[in-house]
């Protein structure tokens, strides 16, 4: 018998069956001849929530829950936000290594060269009502592009995909910053080649009659850090909608909508916007046992705390912790800080977050750096999603030459009613219907 495999024993049938282990899994589909008779369907795992189900191999993010570790491409997450701009760390998501100088070079230039909209697609968020959440006119009008580049469903060729990838990531600021304009009802501010990208993005936000705007670096810099903190984190919920709704073939502008639309869930990417909520509900430290009482009763969560995977400090969250600093000193301290680490220190400390191994995520200091620059809750999300189209696009790069995949397609375990058939009042005196009466005697 080889090493790398196990035996099953189905007490059922008392038959044995070797099934080999790879990577530490066993695939799901070997279970398959494990059955009771011949006519018999074969054995399923039952996983709801994916809880212990790879459903990829993937070489590009690492993730290690216990000891609160994350890497992008073999590079610590720490390392890269110290060293390395957003648009690199994008480069090393889709492509495997750090863009080299003229690699640099040549990626930037076409990403800068990608930001502008389409007129059209600027008259599309013109039809927003003036008050729509900007997390809706990202998802929709992300999707509105798939009618603008048509090509982008030969999901099959390389080149083609390459194409798109350039335009998602160039144009997810420009969406971003116009949902944000949109709510203001301010007009919509065209790209300027001139700066780098969360410059950019900020010209794009911010700039009002000025001729050149020219963006605060400490600001622009934290941006870019928040971005590459963002930018991936492996099998999450809307990478793996990206996956599904890619598996299917489906353009990636439709696909990345459909992950953005994931995202915007309170329980994912929507959780900043919730914290900020949260610590508006608190108003002051006094408040918090108070707070936390109704948490451990259950009435609530406490947001920005948890995670499926890091079961220790998420890493990014001491990352956000020391730029909140930086940011605080050009925008003036955010009150809010002060609710937020006291709430962590009292947390940390009581039993009901030990034993569950709560710890304060990335969502839970994020919303008060966006918020001492100026963002409302509501942007918060597009905040997230911008960066996390890298990844996103890295993950449906990786799925699209990845001979393993298929169509994603689970199976279930039925639980409904067995056969029958339909009954109308009064049909039971019908004599044509005497067989579906005896069905109900
Ligand atoms: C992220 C999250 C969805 C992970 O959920 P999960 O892996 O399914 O974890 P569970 O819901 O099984 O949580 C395990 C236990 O911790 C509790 N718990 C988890 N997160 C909690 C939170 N934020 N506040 C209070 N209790 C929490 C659960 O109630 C559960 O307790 P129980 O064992 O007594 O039933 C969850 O922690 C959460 O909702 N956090 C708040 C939202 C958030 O910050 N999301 C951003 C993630 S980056």
């Amino acid at each position: 018998m080889a090493n790398d495999s196990m035996t099953i024993t189905d007490h059922r049938t008392d038959k044995s069956y070797e099934v080999p282990v790879e990577c530490g899994t066993i695939r799901a589909m070997d279970l398959r001849k494990i059955k009771t008779s011949p006519d018999d369907f074969g054995l399923m795992t039952y996983d709801p929530a994916f809880m212990n189900t790879a459903c990829c191999k993937s070489s590009i993010t690492f993730i290690d829950g216990d000891k609160g570790i994350l890497r992008y491409r073999g590079y610590d997450i720490d390392d890269l936000a110290e060293n390395c701009t957003y648009l690199e760390v994008a480069y090393l998501l889709l492509c495997g290594e750090l863009p080299t100088p003229e690699q640099q070079n040549k990626w930037v230039a076409e990403i800068t060269h990608h930001t502008m909209l389409h007129e059209s697609t600027k008259q599309f968020m013109d039809g927003f009502r003036y008050d729509a959440h900007p997390m809706g006119m990202l998802v929709s009008t992300l999707a509105a592009l798939s009618t603008v580049y048509p090509e982008a469903k030969q999901v099959l060729d390389p080149e083609v995909r390459q194409r798109q990838i350039v335009r998602i990531i160039a144009k997810m600021a420009t969406l971003a910053a116009y949902s944000y304009r949109h709510r203001l009802g301010q007009p919509y501010i065209y790209p300027d080649n001139d700066l780098s990208y969360s410059e950019n993005f900020m010209n794009m936000l911010w700039r009002m009659t000025e001729p050149k705007y020219v963006a605060s670096p400490v600001l622009a810099r934290a941006l870019d850090i928040l971005f590459i903190l963002h930018a991936d984190h492996e099998q999450n919920c809307s990478s793996t909608t990206m996956r599904v709704v890619g598996s299917a073939q489906a353009d990636p502008y439709l696909a990345c909508a459909a992950a953005a639309a994931a995202l915007s869930g309170p329980l994912h990417g929507g959780a900043n916007e919730e914290v900020l909520c949260m610590l508006d509900e608190i108003g002051s430290a006094k408040n918090i046992p108070a707070y936390i009482k109704r948490v451990k009763q259950g009435e609530i969560k406490l947001m920005g705390f948890g995670h499926r995977v890091y079961k220790n400090y998420d890493p990014r969250a001491t990352i956000i912790k020391q730029v909140a600093d930086q940011v605080f000193e050009v925008t003036g301290r955010n009150q809010k800080i002060d609710i937020a680490l006291e709430l962590e220190r009292i947390a940390l400390e009581d039993d009901y977050f030990v034993q569950r191994k709560l710890y304060p995520n990335v969502d839970f200091y994020s919303g008060i750096i966006y918020q001492a620059m100026g963002f409302q809750p509501e942007m918060f999300t597009v905040l997230f999603a911008i960066p996390r189209a890298a990844g996103w696009l890295a993950q449906w790069k990786e799925l699209m030459q990845d001979p393993d995949q298929k169509i994603s397609r689970p199976r279930q375990i039925f639980t409904g009613r067995e056969l029958r058939t339909v009954q109308r009042a009064g049909e039971h005196e019908n004599a044509k219907n005497v067989g579906r009466i005896l069905v109900h005697q």
